[in-house]
């Protein structure tokens, strides 16, 4: 999985031009609405912070809708591991070239002191995924022949977590985000971190007894990922924010808020934002683009409720 997203020749985020948006692969919340840095931008606002951090910030528009409502902030800072999105990222906010600050890993940080943004970050590390089949097997893939291998594991402590699923059931653990965040924990000194991403919880693995690992191209999930070269697609999992809330509160952060995306947008305002916008721009071809865009974050059967939202406090 590593291989495939982040090899900086051939990776999907090293080399695909097109990733996010209507000719891309996938919408994240960003990609599809203005609405959604905005909303944040006022929670920023609110909470009086003047540093913000990004981590995995895509083509940038969350930094550039964020900037352009919030003019209180002094500093964003952003962590972005691909060169390609780093070249976008500058290009797109060219006109905030004071206040940007952009890294390409935590390692470069310091410390960490602020409001921190997480958005579709933890489902775009590798994971590592294992088969329940009397023991417990470890899936490896033979590259050149696209195909599984199952090797038998060594015993970890965390299977213990995944004890309730069935036989034959498979299942990923994310060691490679909860290493990062290991890291990330020791930098971070106060603030806030907010998480957002898709999403299920521990009793819905049950759902999934292939696990949660598929490919994306072009609006399509592709379920065979062998079907196509390292590289092609993008390769993602859904987090399980049971085993996050584990992770995070292991690191001596509180929980302070878990919703769904739709409730936190409209506790935030989202529809007042939204109503302050078309009474601006009146036109009706104005209104009827907010309104798709509207419905896209919020309704429960689009990124409404699929997305989850956690906020840690330290
Ligand atoms: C699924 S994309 C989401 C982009 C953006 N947040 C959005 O919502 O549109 C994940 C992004 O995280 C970046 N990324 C992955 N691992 C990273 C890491 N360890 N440090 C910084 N960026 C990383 C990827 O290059 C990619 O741009």
């Amino acid at each position: 999985m590593e291989h495939c997203l982040y090899d900086e020749e051939t990776g999907y985020y090293a080399k695909k031009q097109r990733i996010f948006g209507k000719r891309g692969d996938f919408y994240t919340p960003q990609t599809a609405s203005s609405l959604f840095g905005k909303v944040l931008a006022e929670i920023i606002r609110k909470q009086q912070f003047k540093q913000v951090y990004e981590f995995g910030a895509g083509y940038g528009h969350l930094a550039f809708d964020v900037l352009c409502s919030n003019h209180e902030i002094d500093r964003y800072i952003i962590f972005e591991i691909s060169e390609n999105m780093r070249k976008r990222i500058e290009k797109k906010l060219m006109n905030f070239k004071k206040k940007v600050k952009l890294y390409r890993s935590i390692e470069q940080a310091f410390e960490i002191k602020g409001f921190v943004i997480m958005v579709e970050f933890v489902d775009a590390f590798p994971v590592k995924r294992f088969l329940k089949k009397g023991k417990i097997y470890e899936v490896w893939v033979n590259i050149n022949e696209r195909r599984e291998i199952l090797k038998e594991s060594e015993d970890h402590a965390f299977f213990e977590y995944y004890k309730f699923l069935p036989e034959g059931y498979y299942f990923e653990y994310p060691f490679s985000f909860i290493k990062w965040f290991e890291d990330f924990s020791k930098k971070f000194k106060a603030g806030k971190v907010i998480i957002i991403d898709y999403g299920l919880e521990k009793q819905n693995l049950i759902s999934y007894p292939e696990g949660t690992i598929r490919g994306f191209k072009e609006h399509k999930v592709i379920k065979n990922i062998y079907e196509f070269y390292p590289g092609e697609i993008d390769i993602t999992y859904t987090p399980d924010f049971s085993l996050l809330k584990r992770v995070f509160q292991k690191n001596g952060f509180n929980i302070r808020r878990f919703s769904s995306l739709s409730k936190f947008l409209i506790e935030e305002g989202i529809l007042d934002i939204f109503e302050r916008e078309v009474s601006i721009d009146t036109t009706s071809s104005f209104k009827i683009k907010k309104q798709s865009e509207l419905k896209t974050l919020i309704t429960p059967g689009m990124m409404g409720e699929k997305y989850l939202v956690m906020e840690l406090e330290k």
